[in-house]
């Protein structure tokens, strides 16, 4: 490691399972990332199930110490491969959907009905019956309308759904403008202030079984205290609640730990869990979290190969045209994220490195997944690691520009299988439909 330049170390060193071997290849939890590119070509998303397992292992050991039942719904968008879900289902991790095509795959990955929180504003009526008809854990429901709603479904359908409220607890999160659900205003959740009466309207409603309150503030949170903030406004909800002779027996602290992309440094899960301990684990209610980048976003990377490099007069950095794309990993595009890259092979490491920005070919100029990045010097064929690409990657692809989505590969203890091909070409277009009046013509 020590030949490396500076840069690179820095990237290696908080991520134990990635390194370079004495061939200065680049290794990602004990596979060597060439052959991946080499078997499966590039762009390709590389998955780790063991990094998975850890970090779903450490997380239930960080709240071990609660008193409280806990339990864990994974966001199931972060990363909805059903290998991802059985993986967690198998760690003891239900699910967070938000639609009823993730209820759906949910229950097809393994997780039983009675594991699956639904979340998400604007669910179809017919979503609605799905989960009621499947009896799933609960329905957080995000407005008046949609408790009207969901009342006159349970009633036609005779069945009694566990209902919780989301509300909005009015906490700035901290994050991203386009990832912040829990201001005023946003569209998440019910205004904290309306919750009292419709939590009143839910619990005396013969149709529905109220178990109680649920907050989702934002997504990649790297300070505690808009968590606090929420936990306090929660318990303080739950005792004003209970005060006026309604039961709560349930709260869910929604998702939103941060990971770290660059330099972020976001609470540590211990921290994280002390939190929500502190304000609500004397409360005698069940708690439940729905984290999803934290489990899942260091546990992918996405493979990429340089497919040219355009000169640019100084102090411009070069283009370095690479064959994944917006339409691969759309999160440096709509949140301005960032993600480390890599080398797979560090061999030209001791050329000084530059600054040069990783053009994706897709026609917008917003098609930059990293600008300015100081590298060791970049040419043809060769193959960058995208980092932390785990979370909101291949489930935000789109076929943008008539781009197949990318192959995917689950690696674990040295064992590779491809999780999902390559999308072909003809199935780009194979949905498609001619009018019938074009025969005519
Ligand atoms: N629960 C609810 C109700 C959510 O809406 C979300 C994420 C989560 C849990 C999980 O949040 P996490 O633990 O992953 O932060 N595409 C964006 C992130 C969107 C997050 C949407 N909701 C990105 O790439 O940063």
């Amino acid at each position: 490691m020590s030949n490396l330049p500076p840069s690179l170390v820095e990237i290696l060193q908080s991520r134990p399972w990635l390194r370079y071997d004495t061939d200065a290849a680049l290794i990602f939890d004990g596979v060597r990332l060439q052959d991946i590119a080499a078997q499966y070509d590039t762009p390709c998303w590389v998955f780790s199930a063991s990094i998975l397992r850890a970090r779903a292992r450490a997380l239930k050991a960080a709240f071990s110490g609660i008193n409280q039942p806990i339990s864990m719904h994974y966001a199931v968008k972060a990363n909805d491969h059903r290998a991802t879900l059985a993986i967690l289902q198998r760690e003891g991790f239900g699910a967070d959907v938000v639609s009823g095509g993730e209820l759906r795959k949910a229950i097809a990955a393994g997780i039983v009905p009675f594991d699956i929180v639904f979340s998400g504003v604007g669910k179809k009526d017919a979503e609605l019956t799905l989960a009621i008809e499947t009896e799933i854990g609960v329905i957080n429901v995000e407005s008046r309308e949609e408790l009207g709603r969901l009342t006159s479904l349970a009633t036609r359908l005779g069945k009694r759904p566990k209902v919780a409220l989301r509300v909005n607890p009015h906490i700035d999160a901290g994050t991203h403008d386009k990832i912040s659900t829990g201001r005023e205003g946003d569209k998440f959740g019910i205004d904290w202030r309306e919750a009292p009466t419709l939590s009143r309207m839910a619990a005396r409603d013969p149709h529905l079984d109220f178990i109680g309150l649920a907050a989702h503030i934002g997504s990649q949170i790297t300070s505690i205290a808009p968590f606090e903030a929420a936990c306090q406004r929660l318990a303080g909800m739950i005792t004003d609640l209970r005060a006026d002779g309604i039961a709560v027996k349930h709260v869910d602290c929604g998702g939103g730990l941060g990971i770290c992309y660059h330099q972020e440094a976001p609470p540590d899960i211990t921290e994280y869990a002390r939190v929500i301990a502190n304000h609500l684990g004397t409360l005698n209610v069940a708690i439940s979290i729905e984290p999803g980048r934290w489990l899942s976003g260091p546990t992918g990377i996405l493979l990429t190969r340089v497919i040219d490099v355009k000169a640019q007069p100084a102090p411009r950095s070069d283009f370095v045209f690479i064959d994944a794309a917006m339409n691969d990993l759309a999160r440096p595009a709509l949140y301005a994220a960032w993600h480390e890259v890599l080398p797979l092979h560090a061999g030209g490491s001791r050329k000084p490195e530059k600054a040069q920005t990783l053009a994706g070919p897709v026609c917008e100029t917003g098609d930059i997944l990293a600008t300015d990045r100081v590298l060791p010097p970049l040419s043809r064929d060769d193959l960058l690691a995208i980092l932390d690409a785990g979370a909101y990657g291949a489930v935000m692809s789109s076929t943008y520009n008539a781009r197949p989505l990318a192959a995917q590969i689950m690696i674990e203890d040295g064992k590779i299988a491809e999780i999902r091909q390559r999308q072909t070409l003809e199935s780009l277009w194979e949905a498609e439909r001619l009018p019938d009046w074009f025969k005519a013509e």
